[in-house]
C-alpha cells in the first residue's frame, strides 16, 4: 500500500489516507493512548464556535474532528481531499465537501472560523494553505491549528524525537491497515516546524495575534490566530 514522502505530493498523500481510512480513527485513538479526544475538545474550546456561526474543518478526514466542533451548535463543514476518509464518515450527518486545501471551493469570507487538526503538516505548501484558509474566513474571524509539535523539555524532546518516533511503525503494524503510513507520520513530525516557527508561518499567511498552547509537553500544540478586521 502507498505512503507519502516528505515532498508531500498531493496525490500520494490522498492515496495514503484512502488506504488507512477504514481503521484511521481507531488507530489514532490507540496510538495517542486515547488523548485524541481531549485534543479535539481543546481545539473546539480554542475556536469557541457560536451556534449562529459557520465553521470550516479542513483536512477533516472522517469528520471525527468536525463532530466535536458541531457539539457547539455551529454549522460545521468537513472538507478533505481523500474520498476514502470522507466516505468513512458519511453517516455522521455532517456536511462534507471534497476539497483541496490549496484550492478551496468556497467564496471569500464565507466562514466565521476555520480549523485544521493534524492536517496542515500534510499540505505541500504550508503558508499557501494558511493563506487559503484566511481567504475563506471573514475579517475578524478565527483560525485554530492543532498539530504535532516539538516537546519543550530537552530530555523529553530527545526521547520523543529519537525513540518514540522510531517505535511508531512497529506499534502501527499491530493496529493499522497501512503501517508504512506511520513511517511517513514519524518523518513528517520530525521535520515539522516547532511552535515559534509555525507561528511565524501563520503570521506570514496574513493572520494576526498568533498564540499557542502546548499539550503533552509540546508534543502537540494548538495555535490560534485572527484575521485582521
Ligand atoms: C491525520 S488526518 C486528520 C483528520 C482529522 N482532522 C483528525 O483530526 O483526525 C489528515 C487529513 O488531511 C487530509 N489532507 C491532507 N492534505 C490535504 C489537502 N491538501 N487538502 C485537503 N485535505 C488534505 C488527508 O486526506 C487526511 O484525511
Amino acid at each position: 500500500m502507498s505512503r507519502a514522502g516528505l515532498d508531500k505530493d498531493p496525490q500520494a498523500v490522498a492515496a495514503m489516507f484512502d488506504g488507512v481510512a477504514k481503521r484511521y480513527d481507531l488507530t489514532n485513538t490507540v496510538m495517542s493512548f486515547g488523548q485524541d479526544r481531549r485534543w479535539r475538545q481543546i481545539t473546539r474550546q480554542a475556536l469557541d464556535p457560536k451556534p449562529t456561526e459557520r465553521v470550516l474543518d479542513l483536512a477533516a478526514g472522517s469528520g471525527v474532528s468536525t463532530a466535536e466542533l458541531a457539539r457547539s451548535g455551529a454549522w460545521c463543514v468537513a472538507a478533505d481531499f481523500s474520498l476514502g476518509m470522507l466516505s468513512v464518515g458519511r453517516d455522521r450527518g455532517l456536511p462534507m465537501v471534497a476539497a483541496d486545501a490549496l484550492h478551496l471551493p468556497f467564496a471569500d469570507a464565507s466562514f466565521d472560523a476555520a480549523t485544521i487538526s493534524f492536517g496542515l503538516r500534510n499540505v505541500v505548501d504550508t503558508v499557501a494553505g494558511l493563506r487559503e484558509m484566511a481567504r475563506v474566513v471573514r475579517p475578524g474571524g478565527r483560525l485554530v491549528v492543532c498539530e504535532f509539535s516539538t516537546p519543550t523539555w530537552e530530555p523529553f524532546r530527545t526521547v520523543y524525537m529519537n525513540y518514540v518516533m522510531r517505535a511508531l511503525p512497529p506499534i502501527a503494524r499491530a493496529v493499522s491497515s497501512n503501517p508504512d503510513a506511520y513511517v511517513y507520520l514519524a518523518e513528517s513530525i520530525r521535520s515539522w516546524p516547532d511552535q515559534q516557527a509555525l507561528s511565524t508561518k501563520i503570521a506570514e499567511a496574513g493572520w494576526s495575534k498568533v498564540a499557542w498552547r502546548d499539550l503533552m509537553g509540546g508534543a502537540v500544540a494548538v495555535h490560534r490566530a485572527f484575521k485582521p478586521e
